[in-house]
């Protein structure tokens, strides 16, 4: 039998990779192999395109070279990390996945939404998550929590304008997709929040 593919998604600090390893607990609990991945990256060469797409010296990228290189490293990530272990049996769990670059290069950058849609195609097909875990907080309390961390990475040094946008996204994507979507409202304590995805990952380990 197939595995299941679970993307997490979110704007900047509302708890992706926090919630990483809880879901993993969850997960390899209920007795699934599981292969925790991350994008951009996930890959040796879906890693060293991160290091471009993040790095504050490419401040002004293009924004159609910043889409062609997330396609790139997930094409590559899809194909050597992500299909293999679906077809396998392995569970995927994601750190951000194509949704991202839907809120990011559409919703941020402006892109238009049927590019990003001839790009999936090109390199997914039909290849979608069977489940995509929306972590929504309001852009203040998200930004809040990231700029506790480490130097601003060059999205990091975008303006709360552009996270608005990128968030909206999400939510309009949770809106109208085709039942994929579950929003998780991130901006209660650690526990609650666990409390919510654990919910949602029952009925996905019970399915
Ligand atoms: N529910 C919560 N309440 C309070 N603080 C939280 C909560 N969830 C996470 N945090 C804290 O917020 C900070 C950011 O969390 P984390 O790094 O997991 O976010 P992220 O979504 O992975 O961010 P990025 O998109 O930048 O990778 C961390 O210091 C984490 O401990
Ligand atoms: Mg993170």
């Amino acid at each position: 039998m197939k595995g299941k593919f679970i993307t997490v998604e979110g704007i900047e600090g509302v708890g992706k990779t926090t919630n990483m390893e809880y879901l993993r607990q969850l997960i390899t609990a209920a007795g699934q192999e599981l292969v925790v991945t991350r994008e951009p990256g996930g890959t040796p060469l879906g890693e060293a395109i991160r290091g471009l797409l993040l790095d504050p010296q490419y401040t002004g990228m293009d924004a159609d070279c910043e889409l062609q290189l997330m396609f790139a490293a997930r094409a590559e990530h899809l194909d050597k990390v992500i299909k293999p272990a679906i077809t396998a049996g392995r569970w995927v769990l994601c750190d951000r996945f194509t949704d991202a670059t839907y809120a990011y290069q559409g919703g941020g950058r402006g892109l238009d939404t049927e590019h990003i849609a001839a790009l999936e195609q090109l390199v997914q097909g039909g290849f979608r998550p069977d489940l995509t875990l929306l972590l929504d907080v309001p852009v203040e309390i998200g930004l809040a929590r990231a700029g506790n961390r480490s130097a601003p990475d060059r999205f990091e040094q975008e303006k709360v304008e552009f996270f608005e946008r990128v968030r909206q996204a999400y939510l309009e994507m949770a809106r109208t997709h085709d039942g994929r979507y579950r929003v998780i409202d991130a901006s209660q304590p650690l526990e609650a929040v666990q409390q919510q995805l654990a919910t949602v990952l029952r009925a996905l380990l019970t399915a």
